[in-house]
């Protein structure tokens, strides 16, 4: 294998350019909560100075009761696309077999491919959701991991915690569950690693919370998947800072709740506009949108760029023949920039 053909992170879509009308990545339009300016302003010349917890024990704690979890069954690191990394790192063995939605989070497979695992795609339902009798046919001896993306990325769209649960029993792979977008629909299987020792769920501070930039995320799983992530981990994972901030973060409550009402708002008043100019919109219940335009995306997405609106080319999800984009819903008169960028192009 030549450098050029190694897997890599660097052909995702994170690294797309960001124009004046952004609705590309799915960051937190509001912000974050109010509160995380408090812990700011706060902070001591200590929190400069000093190695920070490696475990990250006050964060811990508070995630612990909030879910009604054992400490011990709880890893936190950099960005959850830490752990992405590291999951299939410890977990398997060059040549298992990774089964992942054909449709989802680019990261999942780079990830397995970088571990030398062998990756197997299941496919998705007409209605674009992950089809998991489909997942289920394709489990055989050395299926080791499962990757699931709950709400999924791009398409918004969730599967509901009893099938998610029933699928988890059903199989003796390791299933992970990706929750990054969960604060805006669907129902958090976190407790569900009490009593399912297969069951590895993924949370982050950077989408409902608002702190991308701090780059902190946990999961969740049995004490002997957590004990070797932290054997595979760096000594110092999160900064001080990171983890005071998303503590607060975690507490905002309220915050998380606004947040979900606002999205539901703005989902729903793009999906209605895109509509509304015949735009097949997939009917989402998270934070992103996928929209199927005019062939090639590319040309479609060239168009919008040269009018300032930035968007996900769907083919960064293995959707390059379809057509489709994704858009991440921000502030109102943003949504309304791109609707009225989108009459411009339709106007030609
Ligand atoms: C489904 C999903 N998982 C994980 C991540 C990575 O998030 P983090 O910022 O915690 O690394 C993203 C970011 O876009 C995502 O969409």
């Amino acid at each position: 294998m030549n450098k050029t053909q190694l897997p890599s992170f660097r052909n995702l879509y994170a690294f797309g350019k960001k124009l004046p009308i952004d609705l590309s990545l799915s960051e937190n339009p509001l912000g974050c909560s109010p509160k995380v300016s408090r812990v700011l302003e706060q902070l001591t010349q200590a929190d400069f100075f000093d190695y920070p917890d490696p475990d990250c024990n006050q964060l811990k704690k508070a995630i612990a009761k909030r879910f009604q979890i054992k400490v011990e069954c709880i890893f936190v690191a950099n960005g959850s696309e830490a752990i992405i990394k590291l999951l299939p790192q410890v977990l398997l063995k060059p040549g298992d077999k990774v089964i992942i939605p054909k449709l989802t989070f680019p990261m999942f497979d780079v990830a397995s491919k970088m571990s030398r695992g062998k990756v197997i795609s299941s496919e998705m339902t007409p209605n674009f959701d992950i089809d998991l009798d489909d997942v289920k046919s394709k489990i055989d001896k050395n299926t080791k991991l499962i990757f699931l993306c709950n709400p999924n990325n791009p398409t918004g769209r969730v599967i509901s915690k009893k099938k998610i649960v029933d699928f988890v029993q059903s199989t003796k792979a390791i299933v992970v569950v990706d929750e990054a977008n969960i604060e805006f629909g669907g129902k958090t299987v976190i407790r569900e690693v009490n009593r399912l020792k297969n069951l590895i769920v993924l949370r982050t501070f950077s989408k409902a919370f608002g702190l991308a930039g701090f780059r902190i995320g946990f999961c969740v799983a049995s004490k002997e998947i957590i004990q070797l992530l932290e054997q595979a981990s760096q000594p110092f994972p999160v900064s001080t800072i990171a983890e005071k901030v998303a503590l607060m973060a975690f507490k905002d409550t309220k915050f998380i709740k606004k947040t979900r009402e606002f999205m539901n708002g703005e989902r729903n008043f793009l999906s209605r506009e895109l509509e509304k100019r015949s735009f097949k919109v997939i009917k989402s219940q998270a934070n992103n949108l996928l929209v199927k335009v005019s062939s090639p995306s590319s040309k479609f997405i060239d168009k919008l760029n040269e009018k300032g609106v930035s968007v996900v080319n769907g083919s960064f999800f293995n959707l390059e023949k379809a057509s489709f984009i994704r858009v991440s819903p921000r502030l109102r008169k943003t949504n309304k920039k791109f609707i009225e960028v989108i009459d411009k192009i339709l106007a030609k």
